[in-house]
């Protein structure tokens, strides 16, 4: 009886229990009703009595050797095949990419916050235009260049000749005919123009336009409205300056520069060694826009502006190719994170 449970511990050494299968094997082979100890129990009964109680202590020792060898391994089993199941809530989680907001809708939205802060609300208009909202009521003579094919995207919508706006001053025009003054708004959107696309012009890009019409709006309050602005995107130091310029619905009109952010003014490539940087159109509405669009000029006066939505990015973030916001490259998306 000793030799042979030396033999069986032998032999267990050399089992492999590799899946649910071999185990079950295992356990018919050595505990099962008519496994090897089973049958070694019953060999008990016929040995000599004073052998009885050793190899019974033998034999109860492999049975429980056995039976935790068992246990070991089932368990082992159950844990690896159930991993799939499992959550391990203490892990750390995995990384996952969130996207990216455009940076033009970040500027677009910093705008919007910058003017919505002085009582401006927000408008908008549609793309698709007709040549009323886009010329004839501000102002444009039938001559005028701006109305030219080269300019222009004339679409055909109907029996109406249609264009793609060319500028947001459209909205302006359909604020006035909608609202009574006093009028506070901004209609940030996208606009097209017939250009060939490269670095520095594009078929179509962004602008944001200011209407605001009162009672006595002066020149000042323009220039004071836009110096504001100026220093809230671009920060307390930044300056600006007006030139005379000549826009049909404005009069006077004039562009605005910004003192250049990237060299304090010093002189450098981006602002063409003059130390400022043009960001925007303005002027105070011509007399002749509020009379077309049925608001009294003796009685209301008021200003308007627009600007680059491109334009401004490129100062903000030094990014001086246009083509750049709208190939949707990944590698220069990723770059702008949310806000
Ligand atoms: N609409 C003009 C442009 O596209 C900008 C502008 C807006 C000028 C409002 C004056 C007033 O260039």
């Amino acid at each position: 009886m000793k030799e042979k449970i030396a033999q069986i511990r032998e032999k267990i050494k050399a089992e492999s229990i590799k899946n649910k299968e071999s185990l079950e094997v295992f356990r018919i082979q050595y505990l099962g009703t008519k496994g090897v100890i089973k049958e070694l129990f019953g060999d008990l009964k016929a040995l000599a009595n004073e052998h009885k109680k050793e190899a019974g202590q033998l034999l109860n020792s492999l049975r429980m050797d056995l039976e935790a060898i068992y246990q070991k391994h089932k368990d082992n089993l159950e844990d690896s095949s159930s991993t799939d199941e499992k959550i391990d809530l203490t892990r750390p989680s995995e990384n996952f990419n969130i996207g990216s907001r455009h940076p033009l809708s970040l500027v677009r939205s910093e705008i919007i916050e910058i003017f919505a802060r002085i009582g401006y609300a927000v408008s908008e208009g549609p793309e698709i235009e007709d040549d009323w909202h886009n010329f004839s009521a501000l102002n444009f003579p039938p001559e005028h260049p701006a109305r030219d094919m080269q300019d222009t995207f004339f679409i055909e919508k109907g029996e109406k000749e249609m264009a793609l706006r060319t500028h947001t001053s459209s909205v302006q025009v359909r604020v006035m005919e909608n609202e009574k003054p006093p009028i506070r708004t901004i209609s940030p959107g996208r606009v097209y123009r017939n250009e060939a696309i490269s670095a520095r012009a594009h078929c179509f890009f962004h602008q944001v336009e200011g209407l605001y019409i009162d009672k006595k709006v002066s020149f000042a309050d323009l220039k004071q409205t836009l110096s504001y602005f100026a220093k809230e995107l671009f920060g307390e130091e930044a300056q600006i300056r007006l030139r005379p310029s000549y826009f049909p619905f404005t009069e006077p009109s004039a562009e605005v520069d910004v003192s250049c952010t990237i060299c304090n003014s010093k002189g450098c490539n981006v602002c063409k060694h003059t130390g400022w940087l043009e960001i925007l159109g303005c002027g105070m509405v011509d007399p002749a826009v509020l009379e077309a669009n049925g608001i009294d000029s003796k009685e209301y006066s008021g200003f308007a502006f627009g600007m680059g939505v491109e334009r401004i990015a490129q100062l903000k973030y030094k990014v001086n190719d246009l083509r750049l916001y709208s190939e949707n490259d990944i590698r220069f998306l990723k770059q702008f994170t949310a806000g």
